[in-house]
Formats: structure tokens, C-alpha cells, sequence
């Protein structure tokens, strides 16, 4: 997979990558720079299109979707316009309620089609709405996000949070096509991107070695964000991801790897209340997190913990819980929290947790035979910030 990278120019690199399965699940993903501005045309040439519900947040709404629902206004389609604050907050059963109360408050029929313009929040609340209203509608992605772009954007997993159970309300209900521009990630902020290279290191460290070996060397353009490298890695990225998601899409086999980091990751995600660590730098930290634990289990090889704490470090990603966010809990009641959040995961299943574990660079394992006692040596730790000593 490296060496394809290395030897796409981006100019010719091919931008559209496909899902592709024996399931009704085959879709479009378009990867190239100034692609939003042909929306409207690309949404002419779908079948049976009705009117138009644009799902986005406030700040997405100013910089992109006004402009968006103009060009698609001026192209003859109806639209209707359903705009959240910012924040994974909003990825709820009540935002959720809202918009079907809209839905239905404006008549929309099974014709409607939902656009999704927005990071991996309002993706995954547009697609959950779209899976339910009056049995499915047909819905695209515009992501905005590098961690959407990158990530989230494929793959159908579309969610709601219920309490302390993220993602739990959560079914799966693929796009019709996802359209990826990254020079919409040009107005995001910097810890935002960020975020997004921590699901990238994902990718790279459990199921690629050689991309990871080059992101070991791009990781000073990479916090630079060099337009032409990022296009080409998120193509790399959706490329991998789509070629997975064809072969397993309900998540029964290796579309399971792309849950690494998210045990523990969701669980300080949830214990900051979404407020304090961004997902991707929760992921960052729940990546080192389920290889410390492999390490102690013998599986995971010493020299790939070292390495990927080093890239992590280098983009500027936490590799412990920050002693600022530490500060604010005592640790035991910080412990006492995660824990708890851990146990309601829903990656439990009837044989134990199911880890995603590395075992050298670029590969993993799928374990359900974690010790509890190894769990909480390794949340102790990392409520005492000592993760990585
Ligand atoms: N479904 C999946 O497979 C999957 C995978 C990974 C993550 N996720 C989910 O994705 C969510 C996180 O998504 P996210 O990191 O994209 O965050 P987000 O969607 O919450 O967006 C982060 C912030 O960036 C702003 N923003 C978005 N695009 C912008 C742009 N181009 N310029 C300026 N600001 C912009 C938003 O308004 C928001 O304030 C989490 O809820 C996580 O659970 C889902
Ligand atoms: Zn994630």
C-alpha cells in the first residue's frame, strides 16, 4: 500500500475510490480538491431526487452550507435547512428528535435527500436521522473535518450518544456517495486537524506499516499541513478504509481494527464529557493505552509502542492524559469513572471485551481474552499520567 502512495503524484492521482460489497452497499467516494463547488451538478444526475435537507452546525453554516444551499437554490432544487450548535454534544437522541420533528413539521417524503455538511458530528447525527425516517433515506456526505474526511465519512457506522454510552444508539446505514474536498479543512483550527492525524496514526500503526513508516517522515509537513500531502493521505486513508469496508460491512471482521484506541479513548472521551479532550486526541491516548495493555499481554511488540509514541508526539498529539485535565479530579474518583464508563462499552460481547490490540507495526488482533486485572493496571496508570513511563 506504501508504494502506491509514493508513487501517486497528486495531479494524477485517480480521486474516486468506491465501496463495493455483494450487500446492496456500493457507493462513490470522490477525493479531490475544489470538488464542493460542483455539488448541484453531481446531485442532477441522482434518480428521484425530492426536496433537500442540509443538516450542518454554525459554524459550518457560515463558512460553507449557506453558500451551498444557494448554488443547489439556483440550480431549481427545494431545500430545507436544519442547522445544530457546534459540538459532539449534539450527537443526541434530542437533536435527533428535532429534526424528525422537522421532517415531518415540513412534509418530507421518502424522496428527500440528506446532505450531511459537516465533521464526523453532524455526519454521524444526519446519517442516523436519514437510516430512520420513514424507513430510510438516501443521504451524502460532505465532510468537512480531517478526522471526517480521513474517517468517519465511510463506512456507514452512523450513531447517536445515550448518556455515558457514546455512539450507543447506532446502526448502520451507508451514503449514497461521500464528497470529500480538503480545502474546506483550510478555515479548520489547528487542534481540530490535529485530531483528525490521530485517527490517521490509527490506520497506519495497526494495519499499514509502510504508511506509517512515511508519516514517521512527513511528521513536520504533516503539522504544517501541506495541502498536496494531505490530499494524498486522506485518499490513501478512504482508499484502505473503502477496500475493508467492501469486504466486511457490518463490522464482523477486519472493519473491527478501525475501533483501535476507541476502548479506552471513548471512555475519557465520555469521563471529560466531550468537553475537554477532542475524539481524536482521546483516540490518541486510547491508542497508547490498548498497546501498553498489549505489551503487558506479551502481544504487542516494544519497538511499535516506542514508535508510535514518538509519531504521536511529533505531530503534537497527547500520549497520556494531560496533566491540566488530570488536575481537575482526584485520580481515584477519575478511575472510579472511567471504569465504570468502560464496562456499559459496547464492545462488550458475551466472551469478554473485544480488544483491538497491535502486535507489530501495521497489524493487530482482535482479543476478547484481556485480562480485567491488566485493565485496570493500565487505567491506574493512566489516571496518574504515568502511561507512558
Ligand atoms: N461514524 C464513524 O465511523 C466515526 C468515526 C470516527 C469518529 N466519529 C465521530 O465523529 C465525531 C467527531 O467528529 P469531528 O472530529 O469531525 O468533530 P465535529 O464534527 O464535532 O467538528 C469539530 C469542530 O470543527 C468545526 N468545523 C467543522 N468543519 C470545519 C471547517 N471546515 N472549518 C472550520 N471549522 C469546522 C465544527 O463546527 C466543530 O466546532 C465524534 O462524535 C465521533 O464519535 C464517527
Ligand atoms: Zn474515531
Amino acid at each position: 500500500m506504501s508504494d502506491v502512495l509514493l508513487s501517486i503524484p497528486v495531479r494524477t492521482m485517480k480521486p474516486i475510490t468506491s465501496v463495493r460489497s455483494n450487500s446492496a452497499v456500493d457507493y462513490e467516494v470522490l477525493v479531490r480538491r475544489g470538488s464542493f463547488y460542483g455539488v448541484a451538478d453531481r446531485i442532477a444526475e441522482l434518480k428521484q431526487v425530492g426536496r433537500i435537507l442540509v443538516i450542518t452546525d454554525t459554524n459550518v453554516e457560515r463558512l460553507y452550507a449557506e453558500s451551498l444551499i444557494r448554488e443547489l437554490t439556483k440550480a431549481g432544487f427545494r431545500t430545507l435547512k436544519f442547522v445544530c450548535k457546534p459540538g459532539r454534544r449534539q450527537k443526541s437522541l434530542r437533536t435527533a428528535t428535532e429534526i424528525f420533528k422537522f421532517l415531518f413539521d415540513h412534509g418530507a417524503d421518502r424522496y428527500t435527500l440528506v446532505l450531511n455538511v459537516g465533521g464526523g458530528t453532524v455526519g454521524d447525527l444526519g446519517g442516523f436521522v436519514a437510516a430512520l425516517y420513514l424507513r430510510g433515506l438516501r443521504y451524502i456526505h460532505i465532510p468537512t473535518t480531517l478526522l471526517s474526511q480521513a474517517d468517519s465519512g465511510v463506512g456507514g457506522k452512523v450513531n447517536v450518544n445515550f448518556g455515558l454510552n457514546l455512539n450507543s444508539l447506532s446502526v448502520f446505514h451507508h451514503p449514497t456517495a461521500v464528497w470529500i474536498d480538503p480545502d474546506l479543512l483550510k478555515t479548520l483550527p489547528q487542534r481540530e486537524y490535529l485530531s483528525g492525524i490521530a485517527e490517521i496514526v490509527k490506520y497506519a500503526a495497526i494495519l499499514d506499516q509502510g504508511f506509517f513508516e512515511q508519516l514517521e517522515g512527513w511528521s513536520a509537513q504533516i503539522n504544517k499541513r501541506c495541502d498536496d500531502l494531505i490530499e494524498a493521505v486522506i485518499y490513501h486513508c478512504i482508499k484502505m478504509k473503502c477496500e475493508i469496508v467492501s469486504k466486511d460491512p457490518k463490522e464482523q471482521g477486519p472493519f473491527r481494527f478501525f475501533n483501535y484506541g476507541h476502548e479506552i479513548g471513548h471512555a475519557i472521551e465520555v469521563a471529560y464529557d466531550y468537553k475537554h479532550l477532542l475524539h481524536g486526541e482521546a483516540v490518541s491516548i486510547g491508542i497508547m493505552a490498548s498497546s501498553w495493555i498489549g505489551r503487558r499481554a506479551g502481544l504487542t511488540d516494544g519497538g511499535a509502542f516506542l514508535r508510535q509514541e514518538t509519531l504521536l508526539r511529533a505531530v503534537g498529539l497527547p500520549v497520556d492524559i494531560p496533566e491540566s485535565l488530570r488536575a481537575r479530579s482526584d485520580p481515584a474518583v477519575l478511575l472510579d469513572k472511567i471504569s465504570r464508563i468502560l464496562l456499559l462499552d459496547k464492545k462488550r460481547t458475551p466472551y469478554g471485551f473485544m480488544w483491538i490490540i497491535p502486535t507489530k507495526l501495521g497489524h493487530g488482533v482482535c482479543s476478547t481474552e484481556i485480562g480485567r486485572s491488566l485493565v485496570a493496571q493500565c487505567l491506574l496508570r493512566l489516571t496518574q499520567g504515568r502511561l507512558t513511563t
